[in-house]
């Protein structure tokens, strides 16, 4: 074959032709619009869909059929108490400020990100802000005001300064962002007006379970959740053993400050979760070896606090062996998930796993390190791999009572040390009446730390006091409880077992692999591509008749009929635009292959098959083609291995009119 050379970056990306472009072919749109839509909600179409349902069949395949995964479909409607239990209820919010005059909101960090970046930049329009990415939708279109412009000249040390802010803007608390705020005169861009101190917005969607209000639900934030209070029945069927995991892919809610940024920022959005369930004693992976090779650029915590954002290179084995990454399980889904995302499309030298910093970790981490990806809107987070310990389980099983713990059989049983607790039952009645029981099993339900301090307490002062759930202390004295030292043989184990959970947000990862995968061809800017692999191409095959002969007609339905036999998705264009048009149009759509019919195809039954990207052609007779484009979508054979099947085709000029 003659091998084709494409210059892909013959354009500067252009956001402008590419956005305008995923409108024109429906990609996707703001949801409700001939209503004037509403910020952060998004509507997919055709082509958007079949990406979607494409990029999520690669998950399936990757995770839960290579892994053997369990597979989950829970209620998106959660009862609240489940997410009071999580810590959400409390803790899921981010930090917002108001303008003190007209009331309008900003998130925090986001504000002082834009900020510090257009005044790095020089910017000096609107007090160096980008409004788009900051402010809500609805609040935009009230105001127009234009303010008078403030030029901001830096010194070499504020740079520096500024730099090292924006390498931890992730790590501040909202007390630390009011600040900021202060420190850098940052103002209400629009108005001048000066801005609250930050005050916490929580994100979840609140609503009522049926028709009394009595019982509150929210829509789920993270489909996590769902996994934790089903861990018995998962662990049942799993035969009571551990390591494995539980996935789900679905959809979750966060009511977003200001959800800007186009997919990236939404209020509702598919998930795809695992969480994989380990011994806390034993973090190894028995796969491992399989990803140890594989290289990941790695934003280590330490760095950033100094206020670097230098990226190191380094295989999962050298980053687990050194520590850096903290256990094999979660080195295992790093590397694991690095080639499911440069699988898809996602180009790796814009690809990054930064670890987050001590404030930033959610409520639930023990570690936690994002893989984060890098369109025009900066490097966004797109896939968040969190060591979560043995919160959530731990949690839920204090407030439920249910017990969320393993049960090991111990291959030689082990003599340990504990300790005993013996109630007197006759004086404990008598002294405590109907609260007895609770005071009872709050006592046994101590672990073996707080039971040592009661012990402690009892043997130094004589009394100690018992909080029970209720909130109420009783006191307890020696004669009534005894705790004491004794030697027992263990044969089995009982642990709470930890949790790695990688997180893919699928809207993020879709949007960053469109750019990744926009081009324009050299010889007209206009003319985009969109060189998506084969697996996730929304459709495989263009099929095009050279005339509207209704005997050609007849072989393009053949080859539609045989391409569904196949399971391959298909789309004529019987349009009466020229070929080069049509092809132009499908390489929009990210379609791999053309197949042409034309009147070769009656005589001698050959067809011609086009590749996107390459524009090369080869000929050959129709199942010829047919089993090589079915090699071609199973990943079976590329485009240049193809060569030995077909024969190159030259007779056909690839332009658009
Ligand atoms: P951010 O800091 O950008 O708000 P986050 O830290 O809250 O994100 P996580 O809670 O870790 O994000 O969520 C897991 C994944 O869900 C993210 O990696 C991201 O891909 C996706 N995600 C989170 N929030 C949104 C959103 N508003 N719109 C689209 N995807 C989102
Ligand atoms: N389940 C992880 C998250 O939502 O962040």
């Amino acid at each position: 074959m003659a091998a084709a050379t494409v210059n892909k970056s013959a354009h500067e990306f252009d956001k402008g032709n590419l956005d305008s472009m995923l409108t024109r072919r429906f990609f996707f749109a703001p949801a409700f619009e001939i209503y004037g839509g509403v910020a952060g909600l998004y509507d997919y179409g055709p082509t958007g869909s079949a990406l979607q349902a494409n990029v999520l069949n690669e998950w399936r395949r990757h995770y839960i059929i290579e892994e053997d995964m369990l597979e989950l479909d829970t209620t998106i409607m959660t009862l609240s108490e489940v997410l009071k239990t999580s810590g959400h209820v409390e803790k899921f919010a981010d930090w917002m400020v108001k303008d003190s005059k007209n009331g309008e909101i900003y998130r925090a960090d986001h504000l002082v990100e834009a900020v510090l970046e257009a005044r790095l930049k020089g910017d000096k329009e609107a007090r160096g802000i980008k409004l788009d990415e900051v402010v809500e939708e609805d609040d935009k279109k009230k105001k127009k005001k234009k303010v008078k412009s403030t030029a901001v000249k830096l010194e070499d040390s504020e740079v520096a300064e500024y730099e090292s802010i924006l390498a931890q803007i992730d790590n501040y608390t909202g007390p630390q962002l009011g600040e900021l705020v202060r420190k850098f005169n940052i103002t209400n861009p629009t108005t001048g007006n000066e801005l609250t101190e930050p005050v916490e917005f929580n994100l979840m969607f609140e609503s009522n379970i049926g028709p009394t209000g009595h019982i509150k639900g929210f829509l789920r934030p993270e489909t996590a959740q769902g996994h934790f209070v089903n861990f018995a029945r998962l662990l049942e069927f799993n035969n009571g053993k551990v390591p494995f995991a539980s996935a789900q892919i679905g959809r979750s809610f966060r009511n977003e400050i200001a959800p800007r940024q186009g997919l990236l920022r939404v209020r509702e959005f598919t998930m795809a979760e695992i969480e994989h369930y380990v011994d806390p004693l034993d973090k190894r992976h028995a796969r491992f070896n399989e990803v140890k090779d594989v290289v990941l650029t790695l934003l280590a915590k330490d760095i950033q606090v100094q206020g670097r954002t230098d990226t190191v290179q380094m295989t999962v084995g050298d980053a687990v062996g050194q520590g850096i990454v903290d256990n094999e399980t979660l080195g295992y889904f790093l590397g694991r998930t690095q080639l499911f995302l440069t699988k898809i499309g996602i180009d790796p030298k814009r690809l990054r796993c930064r670890q987050h910093m001590a404030n930033e970790m959610a409520h639930y981490a023990a570690d936690c390190w994002d893989f984060e990806i890098q369109s025009s809107y900066g490097w966004i987070e797109c896939v968040g791999c969190a060591d979560r310990s043995a919160y959530d389980l731990t949690v839920h099983s204090v407030r439920t009572k249910q017990p969320l713990r393993v049960q090991q059989r111990l291959e030689t049983p082990r003599v340990v040390e504990k300790l005993d607790v013996q109630f007197d039952a006759k004086a404990f009645g008598m002294k405590f009446k109907k609260d007895a029981a609770t005071i009872r099993n709050t006592i046994t339900g101590l672990d073996e730390e707080r039971l040592q301090c009661l012990k402690d307490e009892l043997d130094k002062a004589g009394v100690s006091g018992v909080k029970c759930a209720d909130g109420k202390v009783y006191e307890v004295t020696p004669d009534l409880v005894k705790i004491n030292p004794i030697t027992v043989t263990e044969h089995m184990r009982d642990f709470t077992p930890n949790v790695i959970e990688p997180s893919f947000g699928i809207g993020r990862i879709l949007y960053s692999l469109l750019e990744h995968s926009y081009w324009a061809r050299e010889q007209d800017k206009a003319r985009g591509v969109l060189s998506f692999p084969v697996n996730v191409a929304p459709i495989k095959v263009l099929i095009v008749s050279i005339s509207n002969d209704p005997k050609l007609t007849e072989i393009v339905y053949e080859l539609t009929r045989k391409l569904r036999k196949l399971g391959i998705a298909s789309r004529v264009d019987d349009s009466s635009v020229s070929i080069g048009k049509k092809y132009a149009r499908n390489d929009e759509l990210g379609t791999p292959f053309g197949i042409t019919v034309d009147f070769a195809t009656v005589q001698n039954g050959t067809v011609t098959i086009r590749e996107r990207d390459t524009t090369s052609q080869y000929i050959g007779k129709i199942d010829d083609v047919l089993s090589t484009v079915d090699e071609l979508v199973k990943g079976n054979v590329d485009w240049a291995g193809a060569a030995g099947k077909l024969e190159v085709y030259s007779g056909v000029q690839d332009v658009a009119e």
